[in-house]
Formats: C-alpha cells, sequence, structure tokens
C-alpha cells in the first residue's frame, strides 16, 4: 500500500529529478521587452516619410518566447497620437488587462506615459504577431510574436534547418491616420496603400529611383538546396487578403493562427489581414536558377477601390556556383512570377480554405464543443449611415456615409474601457448588455438588399455569457451596399470552424454537414463573400473580447462588438484586479 514509488531509493530519486525537471519546465522564464513608440524616418520607393514605429523599427522587432514563458513588454509612448499594443491570437489567460484593444481592456497610453503588459502564453506555440490597436496606428506598428515549443518538445513535422519569418503588409505615401480621418469626414471609401510590402519592403515591381530595379527596396530570403525551411507568414496588410506564391516551388501548410494542422501541399496561399499561416517549403536540390520570384497580389470582391498592385521578393539560392552577391534583377517580367489566382477568385479561395483540418493527434486533440449551450447568429457587413445636413457625403447609393455592421449595429467605442467599468461594477452607462443574439429585422441576406440601408448608430452594446458556455456563432455576409469578405477576429480565444457555404444559412439543413471531428481551430476566419461560416468555442475565459472584422476600414465603420465573459466560481476564473499602472482615460 502507500507510496509505491518508494519503493527503492533509485526510484525516489528518479522521480524527485522527474517531478523537477517537470516544475522547472512548467514555469518557463521571464521576457523583457522595451517598446518605445517613436517617430523614424523610413524611405521607400523613392520616397522618406517620417512614420510611428517601434524602437525605430518597421516592421517592429519581434518578440520570441517560449510555450509557458512569462512576456513583460513595456511599452512607453513618445508619440502625439495615443496608442496601445494588442498581442494578437494570444488567449490572455487570467491577463484580461494585457490584450491591448483601446477603449475594450483599457484606455490608450497617452504621449509621454507607459504601460507594462504582461502574460504568460498558456498552451499555446506558433506564429502570432503583435499590432497597435488604435485607429489606423497598425500601419505601421506591427511585428511577430513568434512562440517556439516549450524546451524538450519538437515540431510535429520535420525539423527545419531554418525558421524565417515573412510579414506582408502595405506601404503609403500618405500618412494613414489622415486617410481615415478624410474618409470617415466624407464617408466615402478611403485612399488604398501605394504598395503592398515584404517585411516592409516593397520589391521591383514598383517605380523605384533606387537603380537596378530597387534591389535595395527587395527583401532576399537567402537559402541553400535541398533544405527544408519553416516560413511563418503574416498578413498584417490594412484592408487586404492576399494570396501569396514562389515561383517553381510547393510548400506544404502545417499551422494556421498557431496552431497545428494536417499538412498539405499548395501552390498558393491565402491569408487574411489577422491570420498567420506557417508552411514548410523543401528548397530545390538542383535549383536550375539562382533566383526565384515570391509575390503576393489581392483578393477582393467588394465594390470600391482597392489596391491592384503585386509586390515581389526574391528566393536567392546561395550556392558555389551563384555565390550571394549584390548583382541587379535583370529582367524582371511578368513571366518571371508566380502564377497567383485572378482578384476575385472566389474558388479558389473557398477551395484552399476547406483543407484546413486541425492536427487532431493525442498531443493535440480537437476539443470542439459537440453540443452547445447558446447559439447566435450574426450579420456582419455594411450599411450606411445618412450624410448629415449642409453636408455632401461620398458613400454609396448618393449621399449616405459608409457604415458595417454586426446584426445592423455599428458599434460606438465608449469614452472608458468596457472591461474597467465592467470590473468595479459602475453602473456609469458606457456600455448596454443588450447585443442581439439574432438579428432584428430579418431579410434575404444574400439577396436583393432592402430599401432602407442604414444601421444602428452610436450605441455600445455587448454579448453577456456565463463562464463556460458552449457557444455556436453563424456569422451571416450580407449584401447590403455590396458582399464581400470578412476576416472576423475574436479577441481572447481561438474557435473551431464547423462549417461554411454560399448564400443564406440554412439552420435546417446546414448543421448536418458541420466538421465535427477535426475542424480546423484559428483565431480569425473569413466570412466567405455572401456566404456563411459557423464556429464553436467555449467561453472559458472571463472577461472582455473584442470581436471585429480585421480590415481597419470595416472596424472603423464600426464592424465590431464586444463579448462579456463573466466570471466562474473558482478564484483562477475570474478577472483579477488591474494592474496599478492601467493608463486612464
Ligand atoms: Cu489583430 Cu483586434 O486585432
Amino acid at each position: 500500500m502507500g507510496a509505491s514509488f518508494l519503493s527503492s531509493p533509485s526510484t525516489f530519486v528518479a522521480t524527485i529529478l522527474f517531478v523537477l525537471v517537470n516544475v522547472w519546465h512548467c514555469h518557463g522564464i521571464a521576457r523583457h521587452y522595451k517598446f518605445d513608440i517613436k517617430k523614424q524616418d523610413v524611405t521607400h520607393l523613392c520616397k522618406t516619410k517620417s512614420m510611428i514605429t517601434v524602437n525605430g523599427k518597421f516592421p517592429g522587432p519581434p518578440v520570441v518566447a517560449r510555450e509557458g514563458d512569462q512576456v513583460v513588454v513595456e511599452v512607453v509612448n513618445h508619440v502625439k497620437n495615443n496608442a496601445s499594443i494588442h498581442w494578437h491570437g494570444i488567449r490572455q489567460l487570467g491577463s484580461p488587462w494585457s490584450d491591448g484593444p483601446s477603449y475594450i481592456t483599457q484606455c490608450p497610453i497617452q504621449t509621454g506615459q507607459s504601460y507594462v503588459y504582461n502574460f504568460t502564453i498558456k498552451g499555446q506555440r506558433g506564429t502570432l504577431w503583435w499590432h497597435a490597436h488604435i485607429s489606423w496606428l497598425r500601419a505601421t506598428l506591427y511585428g511577430p510574436l513568434i512562440i517556439l515549443p516549450k524546451k524538450n518538445d519538437c515540431y510535429p513535422f520535420p525539423k527545419p534547418h531554418e525558421e524565417k519569418t515573412i510579414m506582408f503588409g502595405e506601404w503609403w505615401y500618405n500618412d494613414t491616420e489622415a486617410v481615415i480621418s478624410q474618409a470617415l469626414q466624407s464617408g466615402g471609401g478611403p485612399n488604398v496603400s501605394d504598395a503592398y510590402t515584404f517585411n516592409g519592403f516593397p520589391g521591383p515591381l514598383y517605380n523605384s529611383c533606387t537603380g537596378a530595379r530597387g534591389l535595395a527596396d527587395t527583401y532576399r530570403l537567402k537559402v541553400q538546396p535541398g533544405k527544408t525551411y519553416l516560413l511563418r507568414l503574416i498578413n498584417a496588410a490594412l484592408n487586404d487578403d492576399l494570396f501569396f506564391s514562389i515561383a517553381n516551388h510547393t510548400m506544404t501548410v502545417v499551422e494556421a493562427d498557431a496552431l497545428y494542422v494536417k499538412p498539405f501541399e499548395t501552390d498558393i496561399l491565402l491569408i487574411t489581414p489577422g491570420q498567420t499561416t506557417n508552411v514548410l517549403l523543401k528548397t530545390k536540390p538542383n535549383p536550375t536558377q539562382a533566383k526565384y520570384l515570391m509575390a503576393v497580389s489581392p483578393y477582393f470582391t467588394g465594390s470600391g477601390t482597392f489596391d491592384n498592385t503585386t509586390a515581389a521578393a526574391i528566393l536567392e539560392y546561395d550556392t558555389p556556383q551563384n555565390p550571394t552577391s549584390t548583382d541587379t534583377i535583370t529582367g524582371v517580367t511578368a513571366k518571371d512570377l508566380p502564377r497567383l489566382p485572378s482578384v476575385n477568385d472566389t474558388s479558389f479561395v473557398a477551395n484552399f480554405s476547406n483543407k484546413f483540418r486541425s492536427l487532431n493527434n493525442a498531443q493535440f486533440p480537437v476539443d470542439v464543443p459537440q453540443k452547445v449551450d447558446k447559439q447566435f447568429f450574426f450579420t456582419v457587413g455594411l450599411g450606411t449611415n445618412p450624410c448629415p445636413k449642409n453636408q455632401k457625403c461620398q458613400g454609396p447609393n448618393n449621399n449616405t456615409k459608409f457604415a458595417a455592421t454586426v446584426n445592423n449595429i455599428s458599434m460606438a467605442l465608449p469614452s472608458k474601457a468596457i472591461l474597467q467599468s465592467y470590473f468595479f461594477g459602475q453602473n456609469d452607462g458606457i456600455f448596454s448588455a443588450s447585443f442581439p443574439q439574432f438579428p432584428i429585422n430579418e431579410f434575404n441576406y444574400t439577396g436583393t438588399p432592402p430599401n432602407n440601408t442604414n444601421v444602428v448608430n452610436g450605441t455600445t452594446q455587448v454579448m453577456v455569457i456565463p463562464y463556460n458556455t458552449s457557444v455556436e456563432v453563424v456569422m451571416q455576409d450580407t449584401s447590403v451596399v455590396s458582399a464581400e469578405s470578412h476576416p472576423l477576429h475574436l479577441h481572447g480565444y481561438n474557435f473551431y470552424v464547423v462549417g461554411q457555404g454560399y448564400g443564406n444559412f440554412n439552420p435546417n439543413k446546414d448543421p448536418a454537414k458541420y466538421n465535427l471531428v477535426d475542424p480546423v481551430e484559428r483565431n480569425t476566419v473569413a466570412v466567405p463573400s455572401g456566404g456563411w461560416v459557423a464556429i464553436r468555442f467555449r467561453a472559458d475565459n472571463p472577461g472582455v473580447w473584442f470581436m471585429h472584422c480585421h480590415f481597419e476600414v470595416h472596424i472603423s465603420w464600426g464592424l465590431r462588438m464586444a463579448w462579456v465573459v463573466l466570471d466562474g466560481k473558482l478564484p483562477n476564473q475570474k478577472v483579477p484586479p488591474p494592474p496599478a499602472d492601467l493608463p486612464k482615460c
């Protein structure tokens, strides 16, 4: 009877060692960073621009940690604009005050002020990223957030020779804060970016003054023949879904949004803003060329204008015959570009997104709720606001302002953080618990739009749910103004994508087709243009969690809402008190 592990001294020692090693592993280490938000001159495409950066870098510095580590980032704001930083995809279990969206979990950090984000990475590993979460500051305030597996854990795929991170973004000649404030004033669509970028570089396809077809302005990925590389791809663009491909190479997708997937091969990827994709790239053992082009181009189904350019970068083989050189890129032509789908190739996108499945092995099992406690049906899409008197507006259908909504509510941001107001139980009226479970007015969502396209405006309504509720949300795109794909992102959670389709969701037929075996788990999912997507998650993380379209223009127009997940009974199931340095409004 009793403690059988004490049966022999050597087993006892082994047990103690085992326990010690595990304790040591479980605790991880603290990773400290300092982010100085400051202006920096950055030059691309012949123009120098003073932009808001972290530590003078564009893109910003990577945050690297292991699963189980504590990440501590002191953010100091040296610019005129208010700012806050969001750790996109981090679940923030027990640290809801470190999530970062301005007016949701914190007031923004004001000029000259600082705030320390402090969170522990629990049960997550993979590629995420960080970005500013106020107005359009994330245009230049973004960087990778790489979570390596615990020390002795392996990847569920062959160990890569090297790992590289590529962030897709945009280059704007103009100040993006001016772009969005002008658009909100006129009611029209905002100006679009001037170029797409690879790690900040627009590449040789754009007009450049740097000679040699913009080599200095080009991102070059140096590789050796016959090796496997892990590429961590992140779409940090403000407003554009992006196709990505590498000429004459195939990739194997192994992870999406820091969650492992069943590997599959593809020549072309589609990544929405907010999403990340890890791929394995096997380089050619005997490349016939020293350089191959990589390219990104937009996927767009809406009706406004968009940045319809293609950006390229170079995959460069480092071989004895082709020593890495600073030579010029001669004669880059369209035929050197990888094949990319046409701009509105929705069938490619549907096909591609259907390939994602959770890895679902013993170590990373699927835990999708088989039964749901609460079902939600949210329309997502565009709409209009009437033009103020004495003004001419440039929105759709003649003299309106663009708006965007969830269940026809264009959410107004409050003057204080919702989490603060909720935590202190102040009935200060900055939000109401009245967000509708279903659309208030039903209509043929993807058919002919109703005559009245006006939205509900100026309210901050949240959906309150008890701790541990099993939630299903069907998100339905609408054709109001125009059907369009919307990358919906949920803070504080990953969710399972159990179904999707075109047209209107059919509650009698569609649930039968759900994948409840190995659905992909993510933090950002594209609601198909003119279609719907169904997600499920268990509300095991108390706090206030933002959900919004990750197109910055749509978030500005109000395509956003928040969940309040109530405390559970146990002490570790409650929102902790805020840190002392939480910014004030
Ligand atoms: Cu990456 Cu609320 O967003």
